[in-house]
């Protein structure tokens, strides 16, 4: 049984029809995290449009004839190192009935073959085999002009950057260097460059909400002092630390950084802004937990960058990982999770990484509060009619501040996801 009545907040209605609220990047209309026209839209425009989307690390595909299975927006694809170490990304759909034909999540192989006729395709995502074409003792069989180079599964641009792989399905697309923009690309630069990645495990979720909703999360500094009673008592993140949301120009990709100060004097009335997430006296039986291990250069002991428009680079103390957003529909996400270290890591950096990985993930001490606040948005939004959110926090800004409780750069992306979508 529903939970509550079902209410038509304009889901329904064809876009054509659906106006943001006099133009005004304060006010989120419901209705584009719960339109299936808006979510098509956005396959069309964002997913399938001038993006590159994060699709591996190269350390998930390290020899000649590893693969993984992966999404661009929703779209299935594999993710290939061919006997030449080269990278291919192609569709993971059969050219013959659009069976997902790569079935493992990761591993070795020669080549792929679908499981319903037996097609095959090489490392590259060649069709190299057709079974019976030319039929069984002179009858049935392909037409005689069938030419297995006319159908291969579609073929994605790939870029590489510091060992993470990145696809597109536009031919047009700018340079992922331009894509991030100088301030984004040298934060990416601080946890990628020169290092080789160690895999140590993945964690994977859906979310019962809007995969925008992820986005505006990180874009969104003021809840973590708010609603993350760990980040907040454990002086991860509070009031009054040091920390920045640095922008890039288009307003779609940002970085949420901060400077854990273990001195920092949280003033009574900052506490009791705080209140719900503050607990004075608390006190962590293993302090070594959050131990940060210097290792970066840079003055930032966390940051949480998202690329637009399906990953999040996580530099949280020492644990280190990414997630990947896989959209399902307007109402729910998948989310993938890699987290990872150094090759030259030493054991004890190794058991570090992992233990503080507690802090992420689906029931993270942290991950855990934004996975059900997304819920819970999502519920307000399917449930309401004519709902509108207001996001007026900072407002003489748009994009990059230095304090954490603004909402600036969630209207710098909206703007951008305005101009693309055309909405
Ligand atoms: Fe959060």
């Amino acid at each position: 049984m529903p939970d509550t009545p079902f209410i038509d907040d304009g889901s329904n209605l064809p876009l054509s029809e659906l106006r943001w609220p006099d133009d005004d990047l304060t006010r989120i209309p419901d209705w584009i995290y719960t339109s299936d026209e808006v979510f098509q839209r956005e396959r069309e425009r964002i997913f399938f449009g001038e993006s590159w989307c994060f699709v591996a690390l190269e350390a998930e595909i390290p020899d000649p004839g590893s693969f993984k299975r992966s999404y661009v927006g929703d779209v299935p694809v594999i993710v290939s190192r061919d006997q030449d170490g080269e990278v291919h990304v192609f569709e993971n759909r059969c050219a013959h009935r659009g069976v997902e034909f790569c079935r493992d999540l990761r591993g070795k192989a020669e080549n792929f073959t679908c499981p319903y006729h037996q097609w095959m395709y090489d490392l590259s995502g060649k069709l190299m085999a057709v079974p019976f074409r030319r039929g069984d003792r002179g009858e049935g069989g392909m037409p005689k002009d069938f030419k297995l180079e006319d159908h291969n599964p579609k073929k994605l641009n790939v870029t590489i950057r510091h060992g993470v792989v990145f696809a597109s399905f536009s031919e047009t697309v700018e340079s992922l260097e331009d894509y991030l923009g100088p301030d984004n690309l040298e934060q990416f630069d601080v946890v990628f460059k020169g290092r080789k990645l160690k895999i140590l495990g993945f964690y994977k979720n859906r979310l019962q909400g809007n995969w925008k909703l992820y986005h505006e999360n990180l874009k969104d500094p003021y809840h973590a002092t708010l609603l993350h009673v760990y980040l907040a008592t454990f002086r991860l993140m509070v009031a009054g630390q040091k920390s920045a949301m640095i922008c890039d120009e288009s307003g779609r990709h940002s970085t949420m950084a901060s400077a854990k100060d273990d001195d920092i004097e949280i003033t009574e009335e900052t506490a009791s802004q705080m209140k719900s997430a503050f607990r004075e006296g608390m006190e962590l039986s293993d302090p070594e937990f959050l131990n940060y291990v210097q290792e970066f250069d840079s003055p930032w002991t966390v940051t949480m960058q998202i690329i637009w428009p399906n990953l999040i680079v996580q530099r949280e103390l020492n644990t280190l990982g990414i997630r990947h957003i896989v959209p399902r529909g307007p109402n729910a996400l998948d989310m993938y999770w890699t987290m990872f270290g150094y090759d030259d890591d030493t054991p004890e950096m190794d058991k570090h990484r992992l233990k503080q990985a507690n802090l992420m993930g689906p029931s993270g001490y942290l991950g855990v509060d934004d996975n059900e606040a997304i819920k819970f948005l999502q519920d307000g939004f399917k449930h309401s009619q004519d709902g509108e959110g207001i996001v007026k926090l900072e407002p003489e800004k748009e994009g990059s501040t230095q304090t954490l409780i603004s909402e600036a750069s969630v209207r710098a992306l909206y703007r951008h996801y305005r101009e693309v979508m055309d909405i």
